[in-house]
């Protein structure tokens, strides 16, 4: 199985490693071979994430940009191209995550959801999660005629999560640009595809699962009860 799926060649570029998600999918595309960029803008938890794929044996080093700021993205290509030898040839978008401004609480009323939430919550997800990185790195990957687009979606953008109505009609749109860069790129060697994950506990939403003695909050317990495994992934 690693030997069918080798990455040694490539370079992959994982916005958000600093975060849970895109942090454990650095470190299994360090362990398959590729040189793992981890590029976020908390330089501490990157150096870390970095660093646990060194000392794996796997080849990585943080890069410091923000998903929402095209210039640093940009900046953070030029210096893991020089850094690589080589263009990004993977592309994982796993910035993104929730405010709880965007959320409507029990009894809540969307009709007065704040519209400067929503905007963050979609510029959050779509833009900065997605179309953003996407622009900039996509271009290397298409004048070299291969590379592979990830975006980090959620299962809330097919099936709407109660309460998470930005967040949820945010990921249906990471959803829809991918279908439609996968359809506007497949000539040019490039994929572009989606995971949309379940339940993981990570750090923005740690406390939505979660009380700090470790006990499930009501929401956690009742997501718990319509899990038949009983656990969180
Ligand atoms: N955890 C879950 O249950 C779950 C489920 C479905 C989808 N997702 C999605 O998975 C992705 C990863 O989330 P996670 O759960 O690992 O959360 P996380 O909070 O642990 O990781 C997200 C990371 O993105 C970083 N980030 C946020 N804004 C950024 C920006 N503008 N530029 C660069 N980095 C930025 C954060 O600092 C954080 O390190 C997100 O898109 C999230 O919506 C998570």
């Amino acid at each position: 199985m690693k030997n069918l799926f080798r990455l040694d060649d490539d370079v992959a570029v994982v916005i958000g490693g600093t975060g849970e998600l895109g942090g454990t999918m650095a470190e299994s595309l360090g362990a398959f071979g590729a040189k793992v960029a981890v590029v976020g803008r908390n330089a501490e938890r990157g150096g870390v994430r970095a660093a646990s794929i060194n000392d794996a044996g796997g080849e990585a080093k943080f890069f410091a940009a923000d998903g929402l700021n095209a210039d640093s993205l940009d900046e953070a290509r030029g210096q893991i191209k020089q850094w690589a030898g080589a263009p990004a040839s993977v592309l994982v978008n796993a910035a993104g995550g929730n405010r709880p401004e965007a959320t409507i609480p029990p009894g809540g009323d969307i009709c007065k959801l704040p519209l400067d939430a929503w905007r963050d919550v979609f510029d959050l997800n779509l833009v900065g999660g997605a179309l953003l990185p996407s622009q900039v790195f996509g271009q290397d990957m298409i004048d070299a005629g291969v590379g592979s687009v990830i975006n980090i979606a959620s299962m809330s953008g097919t099936i709407p999560l109660s309460r998470v109505v930005a967040y949820s009609a945010a990921k249906a749109a990471v959803i829809n640009l991918t279908m439609w860069l996968a359809r506007e790129w497949s000539t040019t060697g490039v994929r572009v595809n989606a995971i949309s994950p379940g339940f993981f506990p990570a750090e923005q939403n740690r406390k939505l699962l979660f009380n700090e003695d470790g006990s499930y909050t009501e929401r956690g317990g009742q997501i718990i009860g319509h899990t038949p495994m009983n656990r969180f992934c």
